[in-house]
Order: structure tokens, then C-alpha cells, then sequence
């Protein structure tokens, strides 16, 4: 090749970057990703840590939005919490290809222009990157990774509005707790593994929650748009819901949960979305996971802008 044409195929390259690939990313290469999102389109990202893990791990926050930094008047912010337990890894996964479906599909589709236009979309892949390092892949059932490193459940750790918690508040969720107390959310969701079912406040208490009706539509978006989940019989030994949804509590019993606190502290509806019945299963399956969800996790952010105005408060 002479100088000038492999010039030319030099000039070149910058437009061929690779899509992501379908197969779990550890911490460094999680952060190089989002680093690398952030460099191609500065315009509509923002890339922030919330806080370290036991460990020191960064709790990265991507945003996507036209004001990507900070909140503007009328535009609402979302979010999206995954792998709070680090061995349900699934969802870590669907949240970088979620990015990269924003990124890519932004001034070319009009329904993604019009959402990234109108909302900020905060996502965190990772509330428990230490946990996530110690498992491992095909391991659908084990606690192995489920907890931080101090040995606490994440989602057992926040304030409870129904008994008290006396758990030490772990470093993890100190640092989600200031995230929701320094933006104004209004809709939220956290992934997990190891059922398909989107779950529902609250989580401690059998009580009927003042905006159970919004709750339930809000959760039954997500499943009716996964087939899979909606389905309600896809696990093997769990035949007991209906329209892939369920109320937490009536399920199982869950203090210092992360839904219930966004909810009852912050009026920000979270829900808690079960998206597979292996909390880590084989790297082969991501494209059918990412498949599966894709349409739910867009139609899900949608919903922020149906105007809630919740009954529910409590200082
Ligand atoms: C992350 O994965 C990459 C690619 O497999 C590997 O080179 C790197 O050592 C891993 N990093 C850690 C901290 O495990
Ligand atoms: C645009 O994106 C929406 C939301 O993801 C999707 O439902 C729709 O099929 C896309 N439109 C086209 C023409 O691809
Ligand atoms: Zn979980």
C-alpha cells in the first residue's frame, strides 16, 4: 500500500468503531465503555460516579438527554438501577446496549429523538461491582456475589418506613441515597435476576399503597412488552403470577428495600423488574436477553411522561 492510500484508511477508521458485544464486561471494561460513549456524543451524555464501593470501585451514572448535566425545567429524570446484587448480572448488560440503542437511534428514530429530547435518563449498570467481580457466569442459583463486600444485601439496607433497619448503612447505598436525594426522580426501576416477574410496592407491608393502581399499570408496561414475562410461567417453579406482575409483599416480605424507600421517601415510583431465571446465565443468552427487554425498556421510560401525581407522602 503507498503512503497516501494507507492515509486514507487511517482517516477512516474513527467511523468504523465496533457495536458492543453480547458478553459480560468487568468494571474496567464497563468504564472504558461508557468513557468511550461519552467521547463519541458529548452533545447528549454525561458521565459522573455517585461514590466508590467497599472495594473502590466507581458507581458509574450515565446520562443520556439534551441537557445532559444538569436538570431543566420540564424535562423529568428517570432512572435505571442494575445489579444491586452483583451475581444478577443480566441487567448490567441490557443497560449498555440500552445506551448504545439511545445513542445510535437518536436523530435517525423519532421516537428515541423525542425521548432523549424530553427526558434524563440516568443509568447506573452497576450498584454492586465488587459483587459482580467475585461471581461468575453460569451460576443461576448461588448467593455467591449476591452481597457487598461487608456480606450486606444491598436491597435489605435502605430505610424502612414499616420497622426499623438497623443495619450500618453500606457505602453502596450512602451513595444512591445522596443520588435520589440530589435529583428530583420521578420514575425509576432495578433489575435483578433469578424469576421474570416486575414487582411492585410495597415490599413491607401488606397495606394497599395509596397509588397501587398506578403501580400495577406501571409494572404491567414493563411485562406486557416482554413476552417472556408477561407469560408469567417461564421459571420453572413459579406459576403463581398474573400478567407477569406481582405486589412485593404478597410475594415475599423484603425490609430495606430499594423500591419501597424511592417510593415512600422520595415519591419516585421504582419498580423492581425480575428479568431472568438464572441470575447469571451463559453469555450466549445475552442477545435473547437484550431482545427480550428492548421494547419494555423503552416503553417503560416512556411512562414518565404520563404525569403522575402520587398520593403518597411521608417526610
Ligand atoms: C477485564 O477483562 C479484560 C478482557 O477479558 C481483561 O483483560 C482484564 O484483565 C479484566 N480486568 C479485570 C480487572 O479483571
Ligand atoms: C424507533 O424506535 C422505537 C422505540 O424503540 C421502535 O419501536 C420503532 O420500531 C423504531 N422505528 C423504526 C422505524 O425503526
Ligand atoms: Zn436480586
Amino acid at each position: 500500500m503507498t503512503a497516501a492510500v494507507s492515509l486514507i484508511w487511517l482517516g477512516l477508521l474513527p467511523l468504523l468503531v465496533q457495536s458492543l458485544d453480547f458478553t459480560y464486561h468487568n468494571s474496567s471494561q464497563l468504564e472504558a465503555i461508557l468513557k468511550d460513549f461519552n467521547s463519541r456524543y458529548p452533545a447528549i451524555t454525561y458521565l459522573y460516579s455517585i461514590g466508590k464501593s467497599v472495594e473502590g470501585r466507581d458507581l458509574w451514572v450515565f446520562v443520556v438527554g439534551k441537557y445532559p448535566t444538569k436538570h431543566t425545567v420540564g424535562i423529568p429524570e428517570f432512572k435505571y438501577v442494575a445489579n444491586m446484587h452483583g451475581n444478577e448480572a443480566v441487567g448490567r448488560e441490557i443497560l449498555l446496549h440500552l445506551i448504545e440503542y439511545l445513542l445510535t437511534n437518536y436523530q435517525s428514530n423519532a421516537t428515541v429523538t423525542q425521548l432523549v429530547t424530553n427526558t434524563r435518563i440516568h443509568l447506573l449498570p452497576s450498584m454492586n461491582p465488587d459483587g459482580f467481580a467475585a461471581s461468575s457466569p453460569n451460576d443461576c442459583d448461588s448467593v455467591n456475589g449476591r452481597f457487598n463486600k461487608n456480606g450486606y444485601d444491598l436491597n435489605r439496607n435502605f430505610p424502612d418506613a414499616f420497622e426499623e433497619n438497623k443495619d450500618p448503612v453500606q457505602p453502596e447505598t450512602q451513595a444512591v441515597m445522596g443520588w435520589i436525594k440530589s435529583e428530583t426522580f420521578v420514575l425509576s426501576a432495578n433489575f435483578h435476576g433469578g424469576a421474570m416477574v416486575a414487582s411492585y410496592s410495597y415490599d413491607n407491608s401488606y397495606t394497599v399503597p395509596p397509588d397501587n393502581d398506578v403501580l400495577m399499570y406501571l409494572a404491567q408496561k414493563y411485562s406486557e412488552n416482554n413476552l417472556q414475562m408477561y407469560s408469567s410461567n417461564s421459571c420453572p417453579g413459579f406459576s403463581g403470577f398474573t400478567n407477569g406482575i406481582t405486589n412485593g409483599a404478597v410475594w415475599y416480605k423484603v425490609k430495606g428495600g430499594m423500591q419501597d424507600y424511592n417510593y415512600i421517601y422520595n415519591q419516585c415510583v421504582e419498580i423492581t423488574l425480575e428479568v431472568s431465571c438464572c441470575k447469571y446465565p451463559d453469555p450466549s443468552t445475552l442477545q435473547g436477553f437484550w431482545n427480550d427487554n428492548k421494547v419494555s425498556v423503552i416503553e417503560y421510560i416512556k411512562q414518565v411522561h404520563m404525569g403522575m401525581c402520587l398520593d403518597i407522602f411521608i417526610q
